[in-house]
């Protein structure tokens, strides 16, 4: 077997501080990204020409074509490393479990997989310091699947800076919609209930700012703190675009989660537990109440993208 499998993580935001609309049509973020146990696996193996196979979770909406965000990695690389020989085709297969539209990063995880991975298959021994720029060109959320942990991203999101943060373990209950949202339409939602609001209304800020308080929980590893701080400057949008969002937060805030919010674009729920027990209780009782698709448990955080040794 000749080809390369990296196993690569969702993302949640633990805040989303979204400013006004750039003229390139972004917005400028503050972003705390939290990677979580949550894994799709993509495997790189050499071919007559580049393509791509998608399995599993939500296989059926993933574009198999150019569009494809693996895809566009894998041309990424290529012009990234042109000078190296032998840079043959290759055909990436996604094992999908991360939810798609889902505001979990897993498209972009998928890119960042295929670079790690078309890396190893070449040998192109690209640094990465140097993965992490070219990640940053394929998608706004990119970079960050490549890292991993918890990190503060500015910028689009690709400008990346690790938090210093003590080794714990938070446990979290996410829940899964039935429906999915675009990431596009989410923000420019925003911007629509923005506008309406007026300029003297509840206010952009001209430059998104980081919470201290999220970030002084972090570094003291209360879950408690951590579940009180969590916002999403996006969530008011998502929950418009879906109202039965609201529902499904109440719902796993009355079950005794500390803190709840929309994760990233939506319209996946997020809940953070005290305790693995109680993670337990919120996901059986959360799937219980009919307030979602379906549940799952994971911990963060974890670390990025990373090659699986090769079966022997
Ligand atoms: O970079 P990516 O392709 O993941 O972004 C998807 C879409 O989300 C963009 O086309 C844009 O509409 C919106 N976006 C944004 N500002 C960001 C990141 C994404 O407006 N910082």
């Amino acid at each position: 077997m000749t080809g390369v499998t990296v196993r690569v993580p969702a993302k949640l935001n633990l805040q989303l501080a979204v400013g006004p609309p750039r003229a390139d049509g972004y917005h400028d973020l503050v972003t705390v990204f939290h990677a979580v146990s949550l894994f799709d696996e993509i495997t790189a193996e050499p071919a007559g020409r580049d393509g791509v196979t998608v399995t599993g979770e939500g296989a059926d909406r993933v574009p198999a074509n150019r569009d494809n965000l693996a895809l566009r990695a894998v041309a990424a690389l290529r012009k990234a490393v042109t000078g190296a020989a032998g840079l043959g085709g290759v055909h990436i297969t996604i094992a999908k479990r991360i939810p798609v539209a889902a505001g979990l990063a897993g498209g972009s995880a998928d890119a960042a997989a295929t670079l790690l991975a078309c890396n190893e298959l070449w040998g192109s021994g690209v640094s990465q310091a140097r993965l992490l720029e070219i990640a940053a060109r394929v998608g706004s959320d990119v970079a960050f699947a490549l890292l991993g942990g918890t990190a503060v991203g500015r910028g689009r999101g690709e400008r990346l800076t690790p938090a210093l943060a003590p080794a714990t373990q938070y446990q979290w209950v996410l829940a899964f919609a039935d429906g999915h949202l675009s990431t596009p339409e989410v923000y420019a939602a925003l911007d629509r209930l923005r506008a309406a609001e007026g300029a003297g209304g509840a206010g952009v800020p001209a430059e998104p700012d980081l919470d201290a308080a999220l970030m002084s929980a972090l570094r003291s590893g209360d879950a408690r703190m951590v579940g009180r701080t969590l916002s999403n400057d996006l969530q008011p949008a998502a929950l418009s675009l879906f109202p039965a969002l609201r529902k499904t937060l109440a719902s796993g805030l009355e079950l005794g989660a500390l803190g709840a919010l929309v994760s990233g674009s939506g319209p996946t729920c997020v809940f953070l537990a005290a305790s693995a027990d109680r993670a337990l209780d919120l996901a059986v009782s959360m799937s219980g109440a009919g307030v979602c698709r379906s549940v799952a448990r994971v911990t963060g955080p974890v670390p990025g993208a990373a090659v699986l040794p090769r079966p022997r």
